[in-house]
């Protein structure tokens, strides 16, 4: 674990709007009073940094940043292509840009095809994977419709476009609730998330009935290989040694959905990423936090501390998604070189199957109209 310090504020991202030698780069980067960024790093990466913001305005690339991002790479892109999943869809939906990077998982970069086939979307990453996504496909969503006929499936968007062409709709932390609302019937299926179906469960008690994989069946569903890490206990224990006692005014503890349900229930407050982001600025803006436990992947936290200096933030920094660390800054300016030689970019692209992308754009389309 470890705590963030207080020092005056800084911009998380560089200047876009003018033109950087690689000594601004460095400037730029000092400025950020980032707790974990070293001159070490900076030295070593400014590089690359101006190579890559040189290459991207050059070929016209929206470079989209997932929250998950650690900070080097999630400052590559503009304040606003970060985000998280649904925030990042809907900016991908309305871009016109010919190339898209997605720094985040295939599946999210995914999303992005389907809502823009036309645009070659890339990642640093193809092999980077998630435990929902790899532990759940089309032949899940069928058995459960079959399981619960007339139900409708809600699927959650940490799914391979496979599965979701099966899905009626899609959603994601952010608006999974207001989603289930809007959908006709009493009941709906969840997948693949059983700890967020659980938590979505309890949370419309009373106004849906929702059934998920493993609930009275032996349907196969998954869950977030980082959010099962944390449990009561960790939150207890973390309440204790960082003096964060419930109803503190100052002091809160923050969970993502996809923690288990006694986790969510402990914490103070609960969302997505961006989410728990807009609920931390509203309460440093009206000076009611001072200190703050993020039950979620650790580079949210580093993003926050960057963000919210005043604010003292603790973390583990052993809950890192091993997904989301393969997007790194020197496979970044690999993609943008190889665009800039013109070189093959199957290795980056992200490409799927025509018919698939036609079937899987419907529940994804409709969750965006259902979140206006
Ligand atoms: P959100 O950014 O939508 O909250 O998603 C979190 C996540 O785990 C993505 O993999
Ligand atoms: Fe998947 Fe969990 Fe990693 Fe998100 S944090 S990409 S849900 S494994």
């Amino acid at each position: 674990m470890h705590p963030t310090g207080t020092v005056p504020p800084a911009e998380n991202v560089l200047n876009y709007s003018m033109e950087l030698t690689v000594d601004d780069v460095k400037n730029e980067l000092y400025k950020r009073h980032h707790p974990s960024l070293t001159s070490l790093d900076i030295e070593v990466h400014a590089k690359t940094i101006h190579k890559i913001r040189t290459l991207k305005q050059k070929h016209n690339v929206v470079m989209l940043g997932h929250n998950y991002m650690e900070p080097l790479v999630f400052g590559l892109s503009e304040k606003e292509e970060q985000g998280d999943s649904l925030g990042l869809s809907m900016f991908a939906a309305k871009t016109e840009a010919p190339y898209l990077i997605f720094n985040g998982v295939p599946f999210m970069a995914e999303t992005a095809k389907i809502l823009s086939p036309d645009k070659t979307v890339l990642v640093a990453d193809k092999t980077a994977g998630c435990s929902l996504a790899d532990n759940f496909g089309a032949e899940d969503v069928r058995k459960l419709k079959e399981l619960y006929p007339g139900a409708p499936v809600m699927i959650y968007v940490n799914s391979y476009a496979d599965a979701k062409a099966e899905s009626d709709i899609c959603c994601t932390s952010a608006n999974a609730a207001h989603i289930a609302k809007s959908m006709p019937g009493d009941t709906i299926i969840f997948v693949p998330d059983i700890f967020f179906a659980q938590n979505l469960e309890e949370e419309l008690k009373g106004v849906k009935n929702v059934v998920y994989p493993g609930k009275d069946n032996t349907a196969r569903g998954a869950v977030c290989e980082v959010h099962e890490r944390f449990t009561l206990s960790d939150l207890l224990a973390i309440r204790e040694s960082f003096e964060i006692p419930k109803e503190h005014p100052k002091r809160k503890l923050y969970a993502h959905w996809e923690c288990r349900p006694d986790v969510l229930q402990e914490a103070d407050y609960y969302g997505s990423t961006s989410q728990i982001m807009k609920d931390i600025a509203a309460r440093v803006d009206k000076d009611r936090l001072e200190r703050a436990f993020i039950a979620s992947e650790c580079e949210l936290t580093s993003n926050l501390a960057q963000e919210f200096p005043k604010v003292q933030f603790w973390t583990a920094c052993s809950v890192r998604c091993s997904h989301m660390a393969k997007v790194r800054i020197d496979k970044i300016a690999d993609i943008l070189d190889a665009l800039d030689n013109g070189d093959d970019l199957t290795d980056y692209e992200v490409t799927l199957d025509p018919e698939v992308i036609d079937k899987a754009r419907l529940p994804i389309e409709r969750m965006l109209e259902a979140s206006i």
